[in-house]
């Protein structure tokens, strides 16, 4: 497994690649690895004859305020984890190295960044589609591989790459979760042992909703009101958002359709967590 920091690195690995024939699999990334960037990368694995990890902590993507500095970062651990996974390539670029002097073009989305998390982030999925088309750009991958944590992003970014007429497939992958419900993520470890416990909320929260669908109900009003219910009887959360969104548009539906996105972002302390669940 190869280490890269600069874009030419990158395009000439995998021009070398390309030419031998091989697909190309990419796994954007911000760091700090778990098993859910664990999963994308062995599905990258199995699909594609090269694997490609990017690791960037992408400053476009984070408001004033919010976590940019904090974000936990450990590039030797994430490597180890990589190599063990199969990968063929990281790569690291420092933010000099993907917004130089004077950098000024965007990808800036409507309506589907409108919603859920981009109204308590308005910058962040400008950032989010700018550094993905940069990185696809950079690696022109076959495929590129996200999580359903993310729901709104994955649907961002299909959009994206549908309006753009971008020739890449993206591949959305389930949510892995903590053996306790918990869905994994790198800012777990804001959490202390108390928060731990009480983040537990947003997990019991989205299995209630789960039940509430299977058990036949289709008013949507119903089942976000159950869920709001359940997380407010913890002392620890405070609720940003628990909506029944379309799930290609992400505008808020009254009445249980397919594809449904049900989303929360629950604030535990000072750290805000997400989870979703789709029908
Ligand atoms: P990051 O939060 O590091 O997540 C990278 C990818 O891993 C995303 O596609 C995310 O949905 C997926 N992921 C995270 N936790 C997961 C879990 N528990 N189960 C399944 N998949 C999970 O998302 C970003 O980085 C950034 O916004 C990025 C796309 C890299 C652009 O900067």
């Amino acid at each position: 497994m190869q280490i890269a920091t600069t874009i030419e690195e990158v395009r000439t690995l995998v021009k070398s690649w390309k030419k031998e024939g091989c697909t190309v699999g990419l796994v954007p990334t911000m760091g700090y690895l778990h098993e859910g960037h664990g999963s994308l990368i062995s599905r990258a694995r199995e699909e594609n004859d090269k694997v490609v990890v990017s690791i960037f902590v992408n400053p476009m993507q984070f408001g004033p305020g919010e976590d940019l500095d904090s974000y936990p970062r450990d590039l030797e651990k994430d490597s180890a984890y990589c190599e063990s996974l199969g990968a063929d390539l990281i790569f690291h670029p420092e933010p000099s190295e993907m917004y130089t002097e004077g950098f000024c073009s965007y990808v800036d989305m409507s309506v589907l960044t409108e919603e859920l998390c981009g109204l308590s982030r308005p910058v962040h999925f400008r950032g989010v589609c700018t550094v993905v088309n940069k990185l696809f750009n950079i690696v022109a991958p076959d495929r590129a591989y996200f999580g359903q944590k993310d729901a709104q992003q994955l649907a961002v970014i299909r959009r994206m790459v549908e309006d753009l007429n971008m020739d890449i497939q993206i591949v959305g992958c389930p949510i892995v979760r903590e053996e306790d419900g918990l869905a994994k993520s790198s800012r777990n470890t804001y959490l202390s042992a108390e928060e731990r416990q009480a983040a537990l909320v947003l997990s019991c929260a989205v299995t209630c909703g789960q039940e509430l669908v299977a058990a036949g109900e289709t008013d949507a009003k119903k089942i976000v009101a159950q869920m709001k219910a359940l997380i407010e009887q913890e002392p620890m959360a405070r609720i940003d958002y628990v909506k029944a969104v379309d799930g290609l548009t992400m505008q808020q539906i009254d009445t249980v359709k397919k594809p449904m996105l049900v989303a929360l972002a629950v604030y535990i302390g000072k750290t805000r967590l997400i989870d979703n669940f789709i029908v």
